[in-house]
């Protein structure tokens, strides 16, 4: 056991990085992988989450900018920008701060959760608020990145996906082998793309006998690849995967491809069912489109399409706290109000 120093430390071997090359860290990976029994029960395997919102700024991407950072900070800095749907700024603003470096986002005019506007508020990026959404503001930065001072850290950077894909490393060697099946919500694509990479290098290097089979889950109004092309306008309550017209279409139809898996659409309504039943019978809280994962699981295995005895990978990519307005929905917060005693409590919690 060691003190945990990042991904780029801790797998140095298998990314693109010499030694000696800058390293712009806040300790990213080394995520849980926690057992859920409750998903288990319901879909006759073992189910674990990979609970990526336990990173340093409650999400996966913040794998794939330690190293798009690194990279910006060895060719001597830039502006870093990206579009987003919220996960990707606030994380580009936090390694921003950390490598001194100024950072402009380009957000989907009130498409964005509160917690992830607040983040790229307090770490000091520059917002713009774009008159379009998530698709158009990737057009637009793509656009931008053909400046010298500019770097896009975007998962159409490279980089990007060679550092998420340890995720995949990382469950290869908490589990032992690769899971049978891989569960994981897709919007831009990056992340599908990232670990079937990561599963096919441990494979390739003999670390992991097999790779597992790639679900993508979508959400049913922003699902192009259910539908087999872009889509327009897309809608979604899960707004971190409220995208059309995703970047790296043609990777995760390989991973579905190769993989022999799926990519399938759920419900907003599924995907709040399944945040729920996680918070309250897994004890993670995940954002929304996270939880599409989950719920993509459990419609497979009601269809019976789950193998029996699978082992099961969901990732969970975000922390359900970006988002509290979605997950409290119109609940009402009226907690009883008691007196300082020991009794009034003890009656307000039913204790005789
Ligand atoms: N889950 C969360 C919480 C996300 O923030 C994203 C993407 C995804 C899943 C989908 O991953 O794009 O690699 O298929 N968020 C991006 C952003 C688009 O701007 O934060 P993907």
């Amino acid at each position: 056991a060691h003190p945990w120093q990042g991904i780029i430390a801790e797998y140095a071997e298998h990314l693109p990085i010499a030694p000696g090359d800058p390293v712009v860290t806040l300790g990213e990976g080394g995520t849980p992988l926690v057992e859920a029994p409750a998903l288990s029960e319901r879909v006759g395997g073992t189910v674990y989450l990979k609970v990526e919102g336990a990173n340093p700024t409650g999400s996966f991407k913040d794998r794939g900018m330690t190293m798009a950072v690194s990279k910006v900070a060895a060719e001597g800095g830039a502006t870093l920008v990206c579009a987003s749907t919220g996960n990707t700024s606030a994380s580009a603003a936090a390694y921003a701060a950390k490598a001194g470096m100024p950072c402009a986002v380009v957000l989907p005019a009130g498409k964005i959760a509160a917690g992830k506007l607040a983040q790229a508020i307090v770490h000091g990026a520059t917002l713009v608020s774009l008159e379009g959404n998530f698709d158009d503001g990737l057009r637009v930065v793509r656009e931008l990145a053909s400046r010298p001072d500019v770097a896009l850290v975007n998962s159409v950077n490279p980089y990007r996906l060679q550092g998420q894909k340890t995720a995949a490393f990382e469950v290869v060697d908490t589990l032992g082998d690769a899971p049978t099946i891989h569960c994981l919500p897709v919007g831009n694509a990056g992340n599908i793309s990232a670990y079937w990479m990561g599963y096919r290098e441990y494979a390739a290097l003999g670390k992991a006998s097999r790779t597992p089979i790639m679900w993508g889950v979508q959400a049913e109004g922003a699902a192009p690849f259910v539908k087999g092309e872009p889509v327009e306008n897309p809608e979604t309550i899960a707004t971190a995967i409220r995208i059309g017209n995703p970047a790296s279409w043609d990777l995760a139809v390989a991973a579905r491809e190769e993989s022999g898996g799926r990519i399938d659409s759920v419900s907003d309504a599924q995907i709040l069912d399944a945040q729920a039943l996680i918070a309250r019978e897994v004890g993670v809280f995940v954002e929304p489109a996270s939880a599409a994962s989950v719920a993509g699981l459990l419609a497979r295995a009601q269809h019976g399409q789950v193998p029996p005895g699978a082992t099961i990978v969901c990732t969970v990519t975000g922390n359900g706290l970006k988002d509290t307005a979605t997950a409290l929905g119109d609940t009402v917060i009226d907690p009883v109000t008691v007196p300082p005693t020991a009794p009034a409590v003890a009656e307000a919690i039913g204790l005789a």
